[in-house]
């Protein structure tokens, strides 16, 4: 394919929205800026030219970078020459947030698809966007190859929504559902993650769920225009999960899925982590990369899946989001979030034990009830596994049963050693 977008020297810089040429400063040069590159590179109908690209590393080799894109290794080369659009990839918060609020207060459009920097300063950018009325896109931050959220922004009847439940990191539900069909650990898996793209740079991001509970954040300042912080919200991981688990998900007409929610119908709750999703639930068939995401509003339910990771995937919609900051009409404002410290939910839970010489069923249900946890129904069990979904209740109730029930079934005194073989788990679990 060839590139019909102009690269030789820039003579000046372009000042006008409707100039033949897109200028782009890409911040970042890793998988998806690297797969960025290599779109503008090869568009065929596209006016865009990356001017300058903000790298590490200087002389590491870029082949998708054009030749005549200048590499610089400071951001303050950024604006010597100002350019039409910074298009932000670096992940992480600095220089990222610096270099961001600095494009917004020149008023230089800015697309990013660092969900890290929006959950963390998305008040901020959003007010420096609003400041100096310059578009501040992010579609690529959550779900990326699904367009929705500025879709959402420029219909805000549609967006009144008050509850959303969705899966936002691809990796974990590649790992998920790898680990289900192939009834294997984490470990291959995730190295195929990291393999493919999907992973973030720092995979712990991916499987404690704390890229997921970002997404979150960033989709609450979007439906809610709510302001919170990443640690506030309950956060589980993955790594817990072994194939007995995902067996007696199944036993129970379920599957576990890596899953945010949020309800703020009235005070705000959410949690991000994995999720026992019964198998009529629409989130129970999204498998591998995929994402998905369920908003719920007084009109009704709307739901948006497709790919959620990799580079191409993500690339492509930062292309779009380049092409319609180009395009936004002015004034932008963004409306005022407002400081939540969100809750955590009463729900059912979906619990499991395993241990050498575990009580029968009935006796841990009426160990559970006395704390106050009653049991729906359980999976077939032995004296090595038990497994059973509850009722709804506060996560404290469920941890502080478990306790017991660990207390009391996993003690075993042998050579004098007290030795705890029991291991109690919980997930949340999702009603259809
Ligand atoms: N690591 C992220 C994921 C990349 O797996 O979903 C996309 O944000």
């Amino acid at each position: 394919m060839t590139s019909v977008v102009a690269l030789d020297t820039r003579s000046a810089p372009s000042t006008s929205r409707a100039s033949a040429t897109i200028h782009i400063a890409l911040l970042g040069c890793g998988n998806v800026g690297s797969a960025f590159a290599a779109l503008v590179r090869d568009g065929s109908q596209n006016p865009l030219r990356i001017t300058h690209a903000l790298v590490r590393d200087c002389l590491r080799p870029r082949p998708t970078l054009h030749p005549a894109a200048e590499r610089v290794v400071t951001g303050a080369a950024l604006f010597t020459t100002p350019p039409d659009v910074l298009v932000e990839l670096l992940g992480g918060i600095e220089p990222a947030r610096t270099l961001v609020l600095e494009a917004l207060h020149r008023g230089i459009p800015v697309v990013t698809a660092n969900k890290s920097l929006l959950a963390a300063h998305g008040a901020e950018l959003r007010a420096a966007a609003t400041r100096s009325s310059t578009p501040l896109l992010y579609e690529a931050a959550v779900v990326a190859g699904v367009p929705f959220l500025s879709t959402f922004a420029r219909r805000p009847h549609a967006a009144e929504v008050t509850s959303l439940a969705g899966i936002a990191n691809g990796t974990s539900n590649y790992i998920l559902t790898r680990a289900r069909d192939a009834r294997c650990g984490i470990d291959k898996p995730l190295a195929d993650a990291q393999r493919l793209g999907y992973a973030e740079p720092d995979p712990s991001s991916d499987i404690d769920g704390i890229d997921a509970a970002q997404k979150l954040v960033v989709l609450l300042q979007h439906f809610a225009h709510a302001n919170i912080r990443t640690d506030a919200v309950e956060t589980t991981g993955i790594r817990a999960i072994d194939c007995a688990d995902i067996d007696h998900a199944a036993e129970l007409g379920g599957t576990l899925k890596p899953v945010i929610f949020a309800d703020w119908t009235g005070n705000l709750q959410a949690f991000s982590g994995p999720a026992f999703v019964p198998l009529r639930h629409q989130l129970a068939t999204v498998d591998g990369a995929e994402n998905a995401i369920i908003l719920n509003g007084r009109r009704g339910r709307l739901v948006f899946r497709g790919p959620g990771a990799g580079p191409e995937v993500t690339a492509a919609t930062v292309l779009d989001d380049v092409l319609e900051a180009m395009t936004t009409p002015r004034p932008v404002a963004f409306p005022r979030l407002e400081r939540v410290e969100p809750t955590t939910p009463e729900t059912g839970w979906f619990v499991t034990l395993a241990g050498s010489r575990l009580p029968g069923g009935a006796d841990i249900a009426d160990l559970l009830s006395s704390y106050g946890i009653y049991l729906q129904r359980t999976s077939a069990s032995g004296r090595e596994r038990f497994a059973a979904m509850t009722w709804p209740a506060s996560r404290a109730r469920v941890e502080t049963a478990l306790r017991a029930i660990e207390a009391a079934a996993g003690a075993t005194v042998q050579h004098g050693a007290a030795r705890h073989s029991c291991v109690a788990k919980h997930f949340r679990a999702l009603e259809v």
